[in-house]
């Protein structure tokens, strides 16, 4: 087994890891750094549910290969916590907007990525983004009102 050391950021700690050339971010991430916050549905780019951060994009870390994090900064789930709820997870909490959970970390890091880009993105601009990661408990509306509602505290300006 051929092995390749990546060093890249996640979470804010560096780490130094040793992967196989086909091994995806989403699998070194769980497997190897033990972040298990980070769930896989479809393995094929479809679902979201394993978005992360890379440098502040969302992105599927069922389609990047761990070698490609190479001096990246990869932020999970697990990453956006604190002590407290995030803005974010309090809003999912408020709205209902998540029954078995499997979806969420995907919807908060896509909507996170969102907001911290566009704190004024609209009802059509967020059903938009969102609508890459699926969901087959919840529904999106309440997905939807719990973003609007987060959107304060991202720096909203706008009052739509
Ligand atoms: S597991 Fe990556 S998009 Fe579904
Ligand atoms: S809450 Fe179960 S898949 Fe979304």
């Amino acid at each position: 087994m051929n092995v390749t050391q990546v060093k890249f950021e996640i979470n804010g700690k560096a780490v130094d890891v040793g992967v196989e050339a086909r091994t995806t971010l989403a699998d070194c991430i769980r497997d190897d750094l033990h972040q298990t916050g980070t769930h896989v549905g479809c393995e094929h780019g479809v679902c979201g549910a394993c978005t992360v951060l890379v440098n502040g994009e969302a992105v599927r870390s069922c389609l990047m290969l761990a070698v490609q994090a190479q001096g990246e900064k990869v932020v999970t789930v697990e990453g956006l916590s604190g002590d407290d709820l995030t803005p974010l997870q309090a809003t999912f909490r408020k709205h209902h907007a998540l029954q078995c959970g499997f979806c969420t970390p995907g919807f908060i890091t896509t909507a996170h990525a969102l907001l911290t880009n566009e704190p004024d993105a609209d009802e059509d601009r967020i059903r938009d983004v969102l609508s890459g990661n699926l969901c087959r408990c919840t529904g999106y509306v309440p997905i939807v009102e719990a973003v609007l509602e987060a959107r304060s505290h991202y720096g909203r300006k706008a009052t739509s």
